[in-house]
This record gives C-alpha cells, structure tokens and sequence, in this order.
C-alpha cells in the first residue's frame, strides 16, 4: 500500500508543488487547506488529490483532521508542515494578536500535527516529518519578529523531535526556503522586496518546485541517514 502523506497548506504556493512532487513519488496526498473550499474543490480537480479543511493552529482541529485523513486514506506516515502566514509590521505597530496568530498557526501547527501522527508512525516504525522553516528564522529580518520567532523554533522543535524519533525509524527535518515566488513574497511592497532580490547572489526569486524537490528527497528512502538537519534553499542569501 502506498504511503499517505499530509502536507499542510498544501493546495496552493510552496504547500502545491510539495503536493504534486510527492504524488510524482507513488504517495497517497492529503492535502490540508484552512481557506476557501471553492478553490481547494478547484486544486482537487485538477490535480486529483484529495483536500482536507482544518486550522493547524487548533489543537483539536489537527487531532479530528488527521483522524479523517487515516479513515479515508489510511494511516499518516509522513506530515509536511507547510503551513503558514505572515502578519509583518515593526515591533511598535504590531499588535498581539500578529504576534500571536503566527506563533499559534506556523509554530503551533507543527506541535499539533506532530501530536496527531507521531504515536502511528512509532507503532509502524517508520515516518517522516519535513518542517518548512525559512531564511527569515536562520537570519531574522526586519518587520517580522513574530515570524522570525515562530520559523527559528521550527527549527528548534525539529532538533528536539529529530532525536526522540530516530529509534522508531522516524527521521525529522527542516527547509529553511529563501524568498520564492508565491502569493506570500509578492505580498511585500515592490520597493523593499527589490533590495532584498539584490542581496541574493543567485540573483532571483526562488520557484516553489525549488523546494518542493528537496521536501521529495527528504520524504524518500534515500534520505533514511538524514534526521535533525536543515536544507537551506535560498540561492545563496544567507549560508548558514
Ligand atoms: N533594515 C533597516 N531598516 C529598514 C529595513 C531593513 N531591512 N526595512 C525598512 N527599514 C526602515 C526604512 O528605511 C524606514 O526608515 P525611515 O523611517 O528612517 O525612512 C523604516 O524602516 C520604515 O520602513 P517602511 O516604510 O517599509 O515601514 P512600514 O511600516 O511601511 O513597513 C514593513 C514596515 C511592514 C516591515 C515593511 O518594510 C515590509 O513589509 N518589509 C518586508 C518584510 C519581509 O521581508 N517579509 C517577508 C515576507 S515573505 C516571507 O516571510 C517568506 C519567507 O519565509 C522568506
């Protein structure tokens, strides 16, 4: 039987191409979505894979839709944890709640989900767990210390589960993607994301299938050495 894997924000941008590469892989897909069902129902028809909708920032939530997804397709044996907005302003200007609805949705996301799924796949022996992180939590950046915070205890929280996974053949791994060219990027005002675009020595934007490859390497069996680390996918702006 093929593997079931979720990937959260996984009908549109990078959380698409993730999808799409890992169907490309033989793997059964669910993928979650926490917007609008007119375009998940859209996403399905073309790509036939199966969309789920719940808020990966809500515990129960993640409990109920990971639950689903094994009624439906089977028990999850991999979880991408793509999920995630972002609510930039200079500290001053940010209120509490961005500040809190990052952490809950892009931080929190990957706790829930790994509560919903980590217990099966160390009754299997077997599971992968890739969390998008991002350049913005390695290096921080300017108008965005919810973000930075929640992406840098991405990183953290894969560290921590890497080594309480790796006896049960469960490896836990990072990407921290540079800027690509999704709906979130094209959200930052023209001018400033032109000097950002002029600090990265590749010298363009990233594409989402950029990343979605290295999730593909990360998920396959080839990559059953590799637990705990970060792929860092951002054409150079930041080595680390
Ligand atoms: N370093 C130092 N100073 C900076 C700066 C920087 N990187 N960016 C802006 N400033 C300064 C400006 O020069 C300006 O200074 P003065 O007032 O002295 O002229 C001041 O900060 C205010 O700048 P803005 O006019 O831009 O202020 P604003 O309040 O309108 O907007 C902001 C602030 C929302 C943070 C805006 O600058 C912005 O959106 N920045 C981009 C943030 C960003 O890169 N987000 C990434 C989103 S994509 C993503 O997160 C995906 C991923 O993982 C990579």
């Amino acid at each position: 039987m093929s593997k079931v894997a979720v990937v959260t924000g996984g009908t549109r941008g990078i959380g698409e191409a993730i999808s799409l590469a890992l169907k490309d892989l033989g793997y059964t897909i669910a993928a979650n979505y926490a917007g609008n069902e007119e375009k998940a129902r859209a996403f399905t028809d073309r790509t036939g894979i199966a969309a789920f909708k719940w808020d990966v920032g809500d515990h129960q939530a993640c409990l109920d839709g990971c639950a689903q997804v094994a009624e439906k397709l089977g028990p999850v044996d991999i979880v991408v944890n793509n999920a995630g907005i972002t609510r930039d302003g200079v500290l001053a200007r940010m209120s509490f709640e961005d500040w809190n609805d990052v952490m809950r949705i892009n931080l929190g996301g990957c706790f829930n989900m790994a509560k919903a799924t980590f217990g099966g796949m160390r009754e299997r022996g077997w599971g992968r767990i890739v969390n998008i992180g991002s350049v913005n939590g390695q290096a921080g950046q300017y108008g965005q210390v919810n973000y930075a915070a929640a992406k840098s205890g991405i990183h953290g929280f894969t560290k921590a589960l890497a080594q309480e996974g790796a006896k049960y053949g469960i490896t836990v791994n990072a990407i921290a993607p540079g800027y690509i060219d999704t709906d979130m990027v094209a959200a930052v005002p023209a001018p400033v994301l032109e000097k950002i675009v002029a600090k990265i020595p590749v010298g363009r934007l990233g594409h989402a299938h950029e990343i979605a490859r290295g999730v593909a390497f990360l998920c396959s069996e080839d990559a059953a050495f590799i637990t705990g680390s970060t792929l860092s996918i951002n054409g150079g702006q930041h080595m680390y």
